[in-house]
């Protein structure tokens, strides 16, 4: 049976009316295909498909969901795997996806660099596409995946009801070492038979909506891995959600303390011009921040924007960031209820200000009232000169939404892919970042979302000042919703405000110590009963 018998197969058994070919080389398969609607992409011009463009660019442009998607692109592992993880957000309820080549025909067959003194004879190239499809098995358990035993492995990838697909450890390093019989037990192959047994009937049309992958992320340096850990165990007794972390040039063994959760997926992001400068301040009580105005912070915090990107890239369907000094509280997986509010751009959070003030030798800064009450003069604020260099006038100037806490799916990566590019363009370009993007990504999110709208979050955190006692004080009666710190006496100068509708508080920002995070955890937990 070719690939093209067993994609005709699936699209009669199912009566799809749609079908995407990626890599198509002479269209030996695409005019096989009997179908209402194909198109086909492929960035060789000779190939002279429907887009012109790789796979990559068409996924950023497409607005389409398919029901049938053939990928036989490139065959090298990380560009398949992402030609499927795209491919899943846009296919139709019910649909599924075909893959080429998953089956190595040899040694030589999937070695990457093409090798072509070995397919001079009648030898397929197959790639490593077999590491993607087998990556893929072990991450995604929400997918039903089967491969055919013909035409060098056709695999099948549906969405499941069922939880299905194998352990991370079912594979161990054989997913890095060609083994031939290893490869064979790990694809889940069936036989010509088996398929056109299993797959007769339509795949089930719901399947996609029960598993929507949503998930946590943060991100963190060597300096503030002991405060990731405290999101992690926080987020491990009040959701049943994944948080990924983002470890920034951090070694095997300073990431050791998050592998012990079983709710964290560990990422290693490097970064290779990070500069190694101390930018940790120390307080007497033992709390730390970090030091605005070094380079290294900046440095720093610009990569949660390659966290966000890298997290929806790998195929989760809402993503909710949050600092690594954040605690969760009990209810704090309500943060997904506002994802119906996305469009097309991260939602942050509405701050405890509507504009950044920072206090610079005793003295507010970025008071837009200043001497101009009650017309704001926005030339004022600290984000001004960033509007200027994108060319935005002072009246566009919208609220102003912390990063600390953000909400996003997938329609969100064109946003944090040119996010992500000017945070780079500005260190590079700007030698005064303190005074350019004095709150660093934060400052350019907001700037950039000026461009396009100002939607966001409520106001969902309160910032923790006083441990334990920060906690204790907001679940009790002593302070009302919708106080702000300068409402009132005696909460001045604790950047202190609860939203009116004190639910809307899902996580607590700001404590760093393990002690005082250990304390609060566990006043949540007896809240909480
Ligand atoms: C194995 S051939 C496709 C064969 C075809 N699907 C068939 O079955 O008849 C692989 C094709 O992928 C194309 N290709 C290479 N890089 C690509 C990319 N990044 N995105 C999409 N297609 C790509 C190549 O130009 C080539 O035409």
């Amino acid at each position: 049976m070719s690939r093209s018998d067993i994609i005709n197969y699936l699209i009669s058994a199912n009566g799809y009316k749609s079908f995407l070919e990626i890599g198509v080389q002479g269209k030996i398969n695409f005019s096989s295909i009997s179908i209402d609607r194909k198109i086909c992409v492929d960035p060789d011009p000779s190939r002279e498909a429907d887009f012109i463009i790789s796979s990559d660019k068409f996924f950023e442009v497409n607005r389409e969901n398919f029901d049938i998607i053939f990928v036989d692109g490139l065959h090298h592992a990380d560009f398949c795997y992402r030609d499927v993880i795209n491919s899943l957000k846009f296919l139709n309820p019910g649909g599924c996806i075909v893959v080429h080549d998953v089956m190595p025909y040899s040694y030589e067959s999937q070695l990457i660099p093409f090798d072509k003194s070995y397919s001079s004879g009648s030898a397929a190239w197959n790639g490593d596409v077999w590491k993607a499809w087998i990556k893929i098995r072990t991450e995604r358990k929400d997918l039903l995946m089967h491969c055919v035993d013909s035409d060098w492995g056709c695999g099948i990838i549906s969405f499941s009801s069922v939880p299905c697909n194998m352990d991370i450890d079912d594979f161990n390093d054989g997913y890095y070492k060609y083994n031939h019989d290893s490869i064979m037990s790990s694809v889940n192959r069936i036989s010509v038979d088996d398929f056109v047994e299993i797959y007769k009937n339509p795949l089930i049309p719901g399947a996609k909506k029960l598993s929507e992958r949503k998930c946590y992320v943060t991100h963190t340096d060597r300096n503030y891995i002991s405060v990731a850990e405290n999101l992690v165990r926080s987020l491990s007794q009040f959701s049943d959600k994944k948080i990924l972390v983002y470890c920034v040039n951090c070694t095997e063994d300073e990431v050791a303390p998050l592998l012990k959760y079983s709710n964290s997926i560990v990422r290693i992001l490097d970064l290779l011009d990070l500069v190694d400068s101390q930018n940790i301040k120390y307080e007497d009580s033992g709390n730390f921040y970090v030091e605005r105005a070094n380079r290294r912070t900046y440095q720093i915090l610009s990569t949660k924007v390659n966290a966000m990107e890298s997290a929806l890239e790998e195929g989760w369907d809402e993503v909710c960031y949050l600092d690594s000094d954040c605690l969760a509280t009990p209810i704090v997986d309500e943060i997904f209820n506002w994802s119906g509010s996305i469009t097309n751009y991260p939602l942050g959070t509405e701050g405890i200000h509507n504009y950044m003030l920072i206090i610079k030798d005793g003295k507010q800064i970025g008071n837009p009232f200043e001497n101009s009450w009650p017309e704001p003069d926005n030339t004022l604020c600290l984000e001004w000169p960033m509007m200027e260099v994108f060319g935005i006038s002072p009246e566009r100037r919208g609220k102003y939404r912390t990063t600390g806490i953000m909400l996003m799916n997938h329609k969100c990566l064109g946003f944090i892919k040119k996010w992500k590019n000017a945070c780079e363009m500005v260190e590079r370009t700007f030698t005064d970042l303190p005074r350019m993007a004095p709150f660093h990504e934060e400052t350019i999110f907001n700037v950039l979302l000026w461009m396009i709208g100002d939607g966001g979050l409520p106001l969902c955190y309160i910032n923790v000042s006083d441990g334990l006692n920060t906690i204790k004080e907001f679940y009790s009666d002593s302070v009302s919703a919708g106080t702000r710190s300068w409402d009132e006496e005696v909460h001045q100068n604790r950047f202190f405000a609860i939203p009116e509708d004190k639910n809307h508080v899902k996580v607590f920002h700001g404590e760093k110590r393990k002690s005082e995070a250990d304390k609060i955890i566990s006043y949540l937990l007896d809240l909480k009963k």
